[in-house]
């Protein structure tokens, strides 16, 4: 027999069995403009030595409102600091996360460590590979799973800094290599190809664990891999519908309100758009096999 994490995904909430989530409906209007934005609080991880790559809180935090009801249980196959596993607890939910990297696990339990008093949902991070996840997770328990991987390997280089303005290009991380570890099975030792494969494997191997008509979204973004553009949200798009996901919609995550200082690309004969200011959140559905997703 299985042994799965002990773990609740029951409603703690009385709203009615076919709506989406708790969401109220001027929060709901909100969230049908496709832009998206949001600010970094004082216990998001801004600290690049301590993880590379975080999302904010309020993010994590807006996804879980539109696609749960309270007590329902969420997943993040690549958690890394943890942050969706505290927008989780802050908005009592269950929820569970997977990174391959003990340091990141330690962080994310640590961080979720002291909840409310009287906190009725559980939060937890497992080091293991997100392959596992079915293996892990009871079938048919999970409304939601956010998450943002690896961005393929883009990580595995030296930084250049070239969207640094003057002296703040050597800053610390110059010439660092910021990956998250060179272990075959993190997603950022892969090419784009590997990763696209990867993606589509992992979540094939995941849906048992997804309730009728659960969310799964993926934040990623697009990026220049030795001199070329990668599109890496159409290979996210690729990967997801040959695993048998629905795409369904795009947000675009607003951050001009975070890049500052940004320096000159490409002027004035070659014209390039800055990564940095935005990138995407893909919306997929699993829909059920006998009833076509509306
Ligand atoms: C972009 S980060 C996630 C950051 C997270 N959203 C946060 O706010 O902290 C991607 C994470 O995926 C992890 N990872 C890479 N390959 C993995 C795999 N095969 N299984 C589980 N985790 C993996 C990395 O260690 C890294 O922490």
């Amino acid at each position: 027999m299985t042994d799965y994490i002990k773990i609740s995904n029951e409603r703690l909430c009385g709203c009615y069995q076919g709506y989406l989530s708790c969401i109220e409906a001027r929060d709901w209007m909100k969230n049908q403009i496709g832009v998206w934005e949001f600010t970094y609080e004082p216990r998001d991880v801004r600290d690049k030595s301590i993880h590379p790559a975080v999302f904010p809180i309020s993010m994590a935090k807006r996804v879980i409102e539109q696609f749960t009801h309270r007590g329902e249980l969420v997943l993040d196959p690549f958690v890394g600091s943890g942050t969706t596993l505290l927008a989780a607890q802050d908005l009592e939910r269950n929820a569970i996360g997977f990174d391959l990297k003990k340091e990141y696990v330690d962080l994310s339990n640590e961080r979720i460590s002291v909840p409310p008093e009287g906190h009725p949902c559980k939060q937890l991070a497992i080091c293991d590979d997100a392959r596992s996840i079915s293996k892990k997770i009871a079938p048919k328990t999970v409304k939601l799973a956010f998450t943002s991987p690896p961005y393929a390997n883009i990580l595995n280089r030296k930084r250049k800094n070239k969207s640094r303005r003057g002296d703040l290009r050597l800053n610390e991380q110059f010439g660092k290599i910021e990956q998250y570890s060179q272990d075959p099975r993190d997603l950022g030792t892969l090419s784009v190809d590997d990763f696209e494969k990867a993606i589509s494997e992992i979540f094939y191997a995941m849906k048992p664990v997804f309730m009728q008509k659960a969310h799964i979204l993926i934040n990623i973004t697009d990026a220049w891999i030795d001199g070329k553009r990668e599109p890496l949200h159409i290979n996210i798009v690729n990967a997801m519908r040959n695993a048998g996901y629905e795409f369904r919609n795009t947000i675009i995550w607003d951050r001009r309100n975070i890049v500052n200082r940004i320096g000159i690309f490409g002027w004035p004969s070659n014209y390039i758009t800055m990564g940095t200011t935005f990138e995407y959140i893909l919306d997929f559905i699993l829909p059920a096999p006998d009833e076509k997703a509306r």
